[in-house]
């Protein structure tokens, strides 16, 4: 027997797992973001390299992880692109990122100046698609797995999301909790299936949610 045997169940598994928040731009200076770290979503794909996967990480967070195939993105736009090159020949689609649900209507071409007579300064922001929910919308075998930030309302507004994305999973956290969610490198998550009682896990490194989640995909 190896010394430093490590079990790779997810060999032969393709995966996808978006990361971190995504950019709008206003103008060639600026953009509209937000304070997703992406860490959740590395954890994701690391502990599935680990564990044998196929990974394509797409993300907006610059990383240099060995043994994952990197696509980076700025936009909702350009990550839906991307998933959607991918999705068909996937078995798992991790949905980590935190998407801007708006992005400016018009992106300026030049650096936008301001104006000595006004104080305020309207952008006009437009939706954008719900990448999880058209991705889900086209699934034949896949499994697919998104996220919910919340900060009241967990349950409720999780299972809304649930539902109405089409994802067999949803995990869902408090972000306005101390030590989870942003920024942080631990999480309290709450996971979401149709038809099961949720289940709640305790405080944990986002490694170890990882390791939490692969454990639980490979054995449901
Ligand atoms: N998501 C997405 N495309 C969007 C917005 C969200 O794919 N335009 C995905 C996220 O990656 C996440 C899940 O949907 O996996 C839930 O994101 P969240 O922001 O919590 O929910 P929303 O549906 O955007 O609803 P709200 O922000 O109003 O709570
Ligand atoms: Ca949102």
């Amino acid at each position: 027997i190896e010394k430093n045997f490590q079990p790779r169940p997810l060999v032969g598994k393709k995966v996808i797992v978006t990361a971190g928040g995504t950019k709008e731009a206003i103008d060639p200076v600026r953009y509209i973001g937000n304070r997703s770290s992406g860490k959740m979503g590395l954890a994701m794909a690391k502990v599935a390299r680990d564990l044998g996967a196929d990974v394509t990480l797409i993300t907006t967070v610059d990383t240099t992880l060995g043994g994952i195939n990197l696509i980076k993105v700025q936009t909702a736009a350009e990550l839906m692109t991307q998933i959607q090159s991918v999705f068909p020949e996937s078995d798992v689609l991790v949905m980590a990122a935190a998407v801007a649900d708006f992005k400016p209507i018009n992106v300026a071409e030049q650096k936008i100046k301001k104006n000595d007579d006004e104080d305020i300064f309207t952008i006009k922001l437009t939706k954008n698609p719900d990448i999880l929910k058209t991705v889900a919308a086209t699934k034949t075998n896949q499994f697919v797995v998104g996220f919910a930030a919340e900060t009241q309302h967990l349950l409720e507004n999780a299972e809304k999301k649930l539902a109405s994305k089409n994802a067999d999973v949803i995990l869902a956290n408090n972000v306005a909790q101390s030590g989870a969610g942003f920024g942080v490198d631990t999480n309290r998550m709450t996971l979401l299936r149709k038809n099961k009682q949720p289940e709640s896990w305790p405080l944990m490194s986002k490694i170890d949610v990882a390791k939490k989640f692969w454990d639980f995909y490979l054995n449901r």
